[in-house]
């Protein structure tokens, strides 16, 4: 079936973190509907190898091509700097395919830093994707990579604006590799839920940057472009899958989507 514009918007992540963009998009186009697959039952990626990333990554967007989503975004950093080329491959022109990374190196160009922190997972920072994408565009820019791996499990367990997650926050802040940054990427996408903190380290006195709302605003122009986004007057219908269900994934995703959730446990990984 060919998508129409009336279609939704297909979403995904290991877990809550892809909610942010979630999120973003709900704000930022609000008459779009969403199909958000949170792949709990594999968390966290930040440790997979590249070709685990991948197979997950291509089973997933065939889920939401199944559901005759008319995009899919790549909520996670990780999957986006493995599996991004794969999955647009993959698809072929069935859908567009969006990832987390390179609207966020778009917009560090533009602002042209001297010296840029990346914080992310083991994978993101391994596969260097921040590092060569914005090399490529500005080369007078200096790219510091951190790998911050305890990040998004303690966020997954609900551990931030507390001292545990401060202390394990300003541990890998004050590392000398982060020494003189005039910007900072959080290259995760459950690290907004921690932004409040990261903010409070620097005392204000950094730029940082995610990747919530510069996906969401380059998601909806090129809808625009393709005359792709929904105009029609009907409420927009949200469904959430996880491949294991947590209670931690449903009390988020109510933060984040008030009122009654779709939330369903969908066995994608049963009988692998
Ligand atoms: N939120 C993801 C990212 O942006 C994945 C974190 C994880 O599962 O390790 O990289």
């Amino acid at each position: 079936m060919k998508p129409l514009n009336s279609s939704p918007i297909g979403i995904f992540d290991s877990g809550i973190g892809g909610l942010t963009v979630a999120n973003a998009i709900k704000k930022n186009l609000p008459k779009e509907s969403l199909v958000y697959f949170g792949d709990t039952a594999h968390l966290p990626y930040g440790d997979k190898s590249p070709d685990s990333i991948k197979y997950y990554s291509i089973r997933i967007a065939d889920f939401l091509i199944d559901k005759n989503c008319k995009a899919i975004v790549i909520a996670c950093n990780t999957a986006s700097a493995i599996a991004y080329e794969v999955v647009k491959k993959h698809v072929k022109n069935k859908v567009l395919v969006f990832n987390v990374i390179d609207p966020v190196v778009e917009e560090v160009c533009l602002q042209n830093p001297k010296k840029i922190g990346v914080i992310g997972t083991k994978g993101t920072i391994k596969a260097d994707a921040y590092a060569k994408k914005i090399k490529l565009s500005n080369p007078e820019i200096e790219v510091s990579s951190l790998a911050t791996p305890l990040l998004a499990p303690m966020i997954e367990e609900g551990f931030f604006n507390n001292n545990i997650s401060k202390t394990i926050i300003n541990s890998y802040l004050s590392k000398p590799k982060l020494n003189k940054i005039d910007a900072l990427i959080l290259a995760c996408t459950h690290y907004p839920l921690i932004k409040k903190e990261i903010t409070e380290y620097y005392q204000k006195q950094i730029n940082i940057l995610d990747s919530a709302d510069i996906v969401a605003l380059k998601l909806k122009e090129k809808l625009n472009q393709l005359n792709l986004l929904n105009n029609s007057s009907s409420k927009p219908i949200h469904h959430f899958f996880v491949s294991d269900f947590t209670k931690s994934f449903e009390k988020s995703t109510k933060l984040f989507f008030e009122g009654k959730i779709n939330l369903e446990h969908f066995p994608m990984w049963e009988n692998e």
